[in-house]
C-alpha cells in the first residue's frame, strides 16, 4: 500500500484529459505531474521518460503514463532499466500486475478507457501489494534479461 507517497504521473496530448480526471478524483497532491499541460500534440516517449527514470531511480515508488492507447507510452516507460510498466484495461489485470508482476508503472490509454474504470484501475494499482514468493524468481529472470 503506497496510497501515502507520491505518484509520478505524465501524459501525452491523448492521454491528458484521463490525467487531469485522474488528479481531480484522486487530489492533485497525489500526484507529482510531469506533463503534458495542454491538448497539444507532443511525443509521448518524451513522458515516459520522465516518469520511467525517476521511478527507477527511485525518486518515486510508483508512477502512472497515460497516452492515446498507453501502448506507446508503455513500450517506451520499459525501455528504462527497472521499470515493469503494466498496460491495464480492466481491474483484473491492474490487480494482477500488482500482484504478480510487481508493476512499477500503471500505463493506461486516454482514448480507450472511460473515466469510471480508469479510476477503479488506478485505485487498485495504487493499493495492491505484491505477493512475492514464486512470481519473485520470474521477476528476478526477468531482470536477467535487462542488458
Ligand atoms: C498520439 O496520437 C498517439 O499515437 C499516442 O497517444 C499513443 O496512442 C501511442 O501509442
Amino acid at each position: 500500500m503506497v496510497a501515502y507517497l507520491k505518484i509520478a504521473i505524465a501524459s501525452d496530448h491523448g492521454g491528458f484529459a484521463l490525467k487531469e480526471s485522474l488528479k481531480k478524483h484522486f487530489g492533485a497532491s497525489v500526484f507529482t505531474d510531469f506533463g503534458t499541460q495542454s491538448l497539444d500534440s507532443v511525443d509521448y516517449p518524451d513522458f515516459a521518460r520522465e516518469v520511467a527514470t525517476r521511478v527507477a531511480s527511485g525518486t518515486f515508488a510508483r508512477g502512472i503514463l497515460i497516452c492515446g492507447t498507453g501502448i506507446g507510452i508503455s513500450i517506451a516507460a520499459n525501455k528504462i532499466k527497472g521499470i515493469r510498466a503494466a498496460l491495464c484495461h480492466d481491474v483484473f489485470t491492474a490487480e494482477m500486475a500488482r500482484k504478480h508482476n510487481d508493476a512499477n508503472i500503471l500505463a493506461l490509454g486516454g482514448r480507450v478507457l472511460d473515466e469510471k474504470t480508469a479510476i477503479e484501475i488506478t485505485d487498485v494499482f495504487l493499493h495492491t501489494d505484491f505477493e512475492g514468493g514464486r512470481h519473485q524468481r520470474r521477476l528476478d529472470k526477468i531482470s536477467a534479461l535487462e542488458t
